[in-house]
Parts: C-alpha cells; structure tokens; sequence
C-alpha cells in the first residue's frame, strides 16, 4: 500500500505543467481523484499500519496541492505580463467611435445664410440684451402702445427699459443706424419672449430676419425674394402667398404663407386642410423707422421680413414637438448626423 503512495508520489513530482488547461487536469486527476481514492482505502488497512499509512497520504495531499498553488501563481503572474507587453494588433477592427451631428436649427440656419448669401444679402449679428430704443421705439412702437404687448418681454431693467431681445429688427435698427443705404442684409439669432413653453412655442427661439434698402425698392421685389427664398428651401413647386397683417414698422405688412409642402396644397391635418403654412412676416419699411435711424425716407424705400428658424425647421423635417430642439434626446439629434 506505501508503494502505492510512493509511485503516485513520483507522478505528482514528475507531472509536466505548462498551461493552465495542464494545471485543471492536474487537480483533477490528484487533488480530486487518486489522492481521495487512497483516503478512501483507509479501512482496508490494518489498524496497525493506518497511522503510518495516513501520515503518507497527507504528505502526498500536501505535496500535491503545494505544486498546485506554486504553478497556479507562476501562470497568473505570467498570463498579466503577457497582457502588458502583447504587442498591439493593427488589424483589429477599430472600436466605433460616435461622431457629432450638426443640430437641426444650425442646418436650417445655414441653408438659409446659403440661399440670401447667393442673392447678394450679407450676415448682420447684434446683442441679446437690447434697450428700449432698438427693440422697440425705433422700430415705431409708440409708448405705452398696445402693440409693444404683441411680444411678451422679458425686462431686466426698467426706466430705461434694458430687455432681451423680442426679434431680431433691433439688428436692423442698428445696420440702418451705422450704414448708408443700399442695405441688404439677414440677420439671425436668438429672441426671447415670456410664452408658456408647449409644443408650438417657446420662451427662446430663433429667428432670421431680412432687410434690403436701395432707391425704389417695391413690394415687387419683397414677394420675388421671399418667393426664391421658398423654392429654394422647400423645392420648385411651392408658392407663396401675402396675407395683410400689422407690424408698427412696415407699412404694408403682410404675412407670407407658402403652400403645404406636405400635401402640396390638397389639404392634409399639417396644414390644417388650408393647404397653406405661415413662415413669417413682413412688409415695406415704415418711413417713420427709416427717420428714426436717419435714412432719407423721400430717397429710399425698403423691405423687411421676419421668419422663425424652429418654424422653418419643423415644416422641412417634419418634427411635430417644438420642445425636441433644446431636450438635447441624442436619438433625435442623431437623424440630422448624415445632412450638412
Ligand atoms: N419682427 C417681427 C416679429 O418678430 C417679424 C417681422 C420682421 C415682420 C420684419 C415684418 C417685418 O414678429
């Protein structure tokens, strides 16, 4: 029976381990089999030699699960080397990496700077936070009017009123201010107006607002520009349409309409069966504004327009919820990822 130990002793010692797959069949042919095998032949031992017999199984026992560990420690120490100094592999596919997309009011924005840049009308900027005088006198908005309640305003100060601005005609005010006419020009940005946010509006958004001042300017060319300015953003068969309105600084004004690009005019729930969106405003300049910002009104005439940019953008992806511009959702943003 000793021998038997002593034969599964020189296995154990001479047992090759290089791998860790070597390393599991060890332990399971000792640690778990041969060596319990021989506990287990413990009660056909004579009870004189048991003593002696046990002494030995647990050396082997010992022996055996010491080799284990000492390999054990040896191929972990060795697989975390390999890990460091493994050399890298160029011909692994790369790990995707998420690209930006370019926000749906920055695409509709650009596309439009596009259109008017190529009919001659440059880009004006001006501040955020604006007086009353370029907000809102200037542009004919008598005191105390009730127009001036048209654009629910956002006050920072009063006596003198400093406000954020309610459109972006405080721009034109300070162009016709600082430049002699002819005056072509868009100016686009940010507005603010205390409005319940909804789905159809919001206290922050985005305008781009028209101006072109020359002798003889008529409502000829009002309609002509706005006309190529809705062909060239909604496609070749869209109309457009003038409806009367009021704004204090144009004198005729009118609200402009283009035909539903949806149903192209049939009626559809977009266009609430009219067949017709509204994009903006506009008209011929006042003369009083023209005074105000000291441009000859007898020698000049001008027109202006107004549009909101989420409006424009809304109708040409068909986005039904206003609020999904400042959400900041990266599923919604990620459909503009292939336009530029
Ligand atoms: N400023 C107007 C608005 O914000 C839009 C507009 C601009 C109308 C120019 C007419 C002419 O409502």
């Amino acid at each position: 029976m000793l021998e038997d130990i002593q034969t599964l002793k020189s296995q154990v010692e001479a047992y090759q381990i290089n791998t860790p797959e070597d390393l599991e069949a060890f332990r399971l042919k000792f640690v778990k089999k041969e060596i319990p095998a021989l506990m287990g032949n413990m009660r056909n031992i004579a009870p004189e030699n048991r003593k002696d017999y046990g002494l030995a199984v647990n050396e082997l026992k010992g022996l055996a699960q010491e080799k284990f560990k000492a390999i054990q420690d040896t191929l972990k120490a060795a697989s975390l080397e390999a890990g460091i100094q493994a050399p890298l592999d160029m011909t692994l596919p790369i790990v995707p990496h998420q690209l930006g997309s370019v926000h749906p009011l920055t695409l509709t924005q650009n596309r439009i700077i596009e259109i008017f840049e190529r009919i001659g009308f440059n880009v004006a900027d001006g501040p955020e936070i604006e007086d009353d005088w370029h907000n809102f006198t200037a542009l004919n908005f008598p005191p105390n009017h009730p127009a001036r309640e048209m654009q629910d305003t956002f006050f920072l100060e009063k006596d003198p009123d400093i406000a954020l601005r309610t459109h972006t005609s405080s721009v034109q005010v300070r162009l016709m201010e600082n430049q002699k006419p002819p005056i072509r020009a868009i100016m686009p940005g940010r507005v603010f107006r205390n409005e319940a946010i909804s789905a159809r509006a919001h206290c922050i958004f985005h305008q781009v607002e028209g101006l072109y001042i020359d002798e003889n300017v008529s409502l000829i060319d009002l309609k002509q520009t706005l006309y190529h300015f809705a062909k060239e953003m909604f496609g070749k068969n869209t109309k457009i349409r003038f409806r009367p309105s009021y704004f204090p600084f144009t004198e005729p004004s009118a609200e402009v309409d283009i035909s539903c690009n949806i149903c192209q005019g049939d009626g559809c729930n977009v266009c609430k069966y009219t067949g017709w969106l509204e994009i903006g405003g506009s008209g011929m300049v006042d003369p009083n504004v023209l005074e105000n910002c000291g441009i000859d009104s007898e020698k000049y005439t001008g027109f202006a327009f107004g549009m909101g940019i989420e409006r424009i953008t809304m109708l040409k992806y068909r986005i039904q919820d206003l609020r999904l511009f400042t959400e900041n959702d990266v599923r919604f943003l990620k459909q503009f990822r292939n336009l530029v």
